[in-house]
């Protein structure tokens, strides 16, 4: 399964903040906000990743990123000239994409806890996976109704009036034909290609599921000052009390055995002295002792 980490957009509400670094740049606690939807993908199994961003910031990412060898991963990158939808990643990612499924998730979506999504991408087969997760305001996002079975029948984009409290957040996985659904797409009334247009276009082929994500599972939204705060404040208190840092790709690519544990030291020993590198050396030290435990 090929990865596209979209990451553009003009991140406008996070302005002034924006005017040096894309939103998807910006710290969430300690470290910057792409890694954690980078992990999540890397903890699910994926190793060839393409990144898309606006030409502006490309640069910085490649800068943060690289070619992903040192994670034991690939990334390529992508420019989208203009925010024209999520959708259009998957034309402008088409030749990275090939003839495999693919993965979409986007660079502002935190997630922690549960083992949902690398089941669901090893259970993954044909048709398209989304996730629905309740929220108390699923007016600004895609909302998805389920009949009295548990079966979803109805998705909408930011409805006024919602069907549901059932959010879709943004981690899509999609057999190949959805270039071909994207190719054949008219922009939204917005003058977008939409995530949910693609995703209503498989459940009209009966070829949707959607996997209700539990509260095990936590979902955080990092567009406004205010949310980007209480993202970090959140990671600082799990990372705090349980001495395990979340949205780290090293320790992912670890357990994935992506990296093997001379190369994850040889990797730690080109960090600078600081306390991310102190957590990955307490954990390669770990790993001797008693072997890899968990993903
Ligand atoms: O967060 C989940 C929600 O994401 C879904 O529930 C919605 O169905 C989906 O449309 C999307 O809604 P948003 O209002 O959050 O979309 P937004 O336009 O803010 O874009 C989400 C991220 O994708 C944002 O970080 C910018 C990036 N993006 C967006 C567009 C439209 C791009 O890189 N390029 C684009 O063209």
């Amino acid at each position: 399964m090929k990865g596209i980490i979209l990451a553009g957009g003009t991140g406008s509400r996070l302005y002034p903040l924006t005017q040096v670094a894309s939103k998807q740049l910006q710290p969430v606690y300690d470290k910057p906000m792409v890694y954690y939807p980078l992990t999540v993908l890397i903890a699910s199994g994926v190793r060839e990743f393409c990144l898309v961003s606006t030409p502006h910031d490309l640069p910085r990412f490649r800068q943060l990123l690289g070619d992903g060898t040192q994670w034991g991963i690939s990334i390529e990158y992508r420019e989208q000239a203009k925010p024209e939808g999520i959708a259009q990643a998957f034309l402008i990612a088409e030749s990275f994409i090939g003839q495999d499924p693919v993965t979409l998730i986007l660079g502002d979506n935190i997630f922690f806890g549960g083992d949902a999504f690398p089941r669901a991408f090893a259970e993954f087969k044909s048709g398209a996976t989304i996730f629905a997760y309740h929220v108390t305001d699923p007016r600004r996002y895609g909302v998805v109704e389920f009949d009295a079975e548990g079966k979803a029948v109805s998705l909408e984009e930011k409805p006024a009036q919602p069907r549901s409290n059932y959010a879709v957040p943004g981690v899509y996985l999609y057999d190949n034909d959805v270039v071909r659904i994207a190719r054949e797409m008219e922009p939204s009334p917005r003058g977008e290609l939409e995530i949910t247009d693609v995703n209503k276009e498989y459940l009209r082929r009966g070829a949707l599921r959607v996997q209700r994500l539990s509260r095990g599972t936590a979902w955080l939204d990092a567009g406004t000052s205010s949310s980007l705060h209480d993202a970090s404040a959140y990671v600082q208190t799990i990372e705090k009390r349980q001495g395990m840092k979340l949205g780290c790709p090293e320790e992912a690519a670890l357990y994935r055995g992506f990296l093997s544990l001379d190369q994850f030291e040889m990797l730690i020993s080109g960090m600078p002295a600081c306390e991310y590198r102190d957590y990955l050396a307490g954990l390669a030290a770990e790993v001797c002792r008693v072997g890899i435990k968990s993903a």
